[in-house]
């Protein structure tokens, strides 16, 4: 953790949790958060889909849901920011308040809802960045949508020749009904259209982690038979540990961080079962430090993003985690963060 959030980082959570991330976007805008000099570590670096990251650590969808800060944010030393969930039109999402912080347990519980600018808000932030950057667009669904497959093909066609890669969202716990369509056949016709709208991109899917078996080896099966380039697993959950406490946690919605780590891994880890470890996945959920990351990576995890870590670690918290993959691949006698993807199924 950097000195400088170490001092902020309390005095952030000292407000409504919207209003400190609402400052954290805007001292970004501002480019009011110290940039870390990194120097690059080859044995971390990444091919996937034609692409170059630096290393796998990535943000995940929800931090900058409008594509404010995609640049401050490639600058605070993530390889790739993934920005979203975009809905085709602006909506407000549910009220306030809508995210609640589990200090005691580094997590949140979330119901935003997909609140979103629009496509065409965002599209035009996308046109006008400059710098160079891997960027991934996650798609949603307006709430009041007649036809919410609809929305991920007008998103796929909308966003292709803005974003590196697309995510077809439908893990959200937040959106009535959004997570029927992880269900096999819904799934495969929903898949088949938005590649049909966008034949050229890359084009991932997003999951809940709070599937069965049986769920997640139909989604395995569709993922084989070529609907998607790779899998992030996972999203938030609606599940709550026995042991969660903090007045908070008994809100509806989606919980993040520390409790998520195990349940996340674990159908990362399945995914990766009933794929063969042929399908690129994205490792998402609970990481709050570099062994979290690094284990994801074990389970299977060729990329990585986190969001609730930056609540409680600060931004410093990227670079601590490149560092410590880094020194546990030596440990490991890896050669590279290539060799290690999957390394707990051998
Ligand atoms: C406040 C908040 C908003 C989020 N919004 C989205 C979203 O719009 N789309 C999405 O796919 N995931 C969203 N997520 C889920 C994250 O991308 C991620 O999958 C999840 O939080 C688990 O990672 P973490 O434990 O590192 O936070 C959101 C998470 C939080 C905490």
């Amino acid at each position: 953790m950097s000195a400088l959030y170490r001092a902020v980082g309390p005095l952030l959570r000292l407000l409504p949790p919207e209003t400190a991330h609402g400052a954290a976007i805007g001292a970004l805008k501002q480019g009011w958060i110290p940039v870390p000099q990194a120097g690059e570590d080859d044995r971390l670096a990444v091919s996937l889909w034609g692409l170059d990251f630096a290393h796998p650590v990535g943000l995940a969808a929800g931090f900058d849901k409008d594509g404010e800060v995609v640049d401050p944010m490639l600058d605070q030393g993530f390889a790739f920011v993934e920005v979203g969930s975009v809905t085709p039109r602006p909506q407000p999402g549910n009220s306030r308040p809508r995210l609640f912080r589990l200090g005691a347990e580094q997590a949140v519980i979330n119901r935003m809802g997909f609140n979103s600018a629009g496509a065409d808000v965002v599209a035009r932030r996308l046109e006008t960045r400059t710098r160079r950057g891997i960027v991934g667009l996650n798609l949603g669904a307006n709430k009041d949508s007649d036809d919410r497959a609809a929305d991920y093909v007008e998103g796929a066609r909308r966003f292709a020749s803005l974003a590196d890669y697309l995510v077809v969202n439908v893990s959200s716990p937040n959106t009535p009904g959004l997570r029927a369509l992880q269900g096999s056949e819904p799934l495969r016709r929903l898949l088949a259209a938005v590649r049909d709208a966008a034949p050229a991109a890359r084009l991932l899917l997003k999951v809940a982690p709070d599937l069965t078996l049986d769920d997640l080896t139909d989604i395995a099966t569709v993922v084989m038979d070529g609907a998607v380039d790779g899998v992030i697993a996972t999203n938030t959950t609606i599940e709550r540990p026995e042991d969660l406490r903090g007045r908070h946690k008994g809100e509806v919605g989606g919980l993040s961080g520390r409790p998520l780590m195990r349940s996340s891994t674990h159908v990362l880890s399945d995914l990766y079962d009933f794929t063969a470890g042929q399908v690129p996945l994205i490792g998402v959920g609970g990481i709050l430090d570099g062994d979290d990351a690094y284990a994801k990576v074990r389970a299977g995890a060729s990329l990585l993003q986190l969001y609730t870590g930056l609540v409680y670690r600060g931004p410093g918290l990227v670079m601590d985690i490149r560092r410590r993959l880094a020194e546990r691949l030596a440990r490991d006698r890896f050669a590279s963060i290539s060799e290690a993807v999957g390394a707990d199924h051998r």
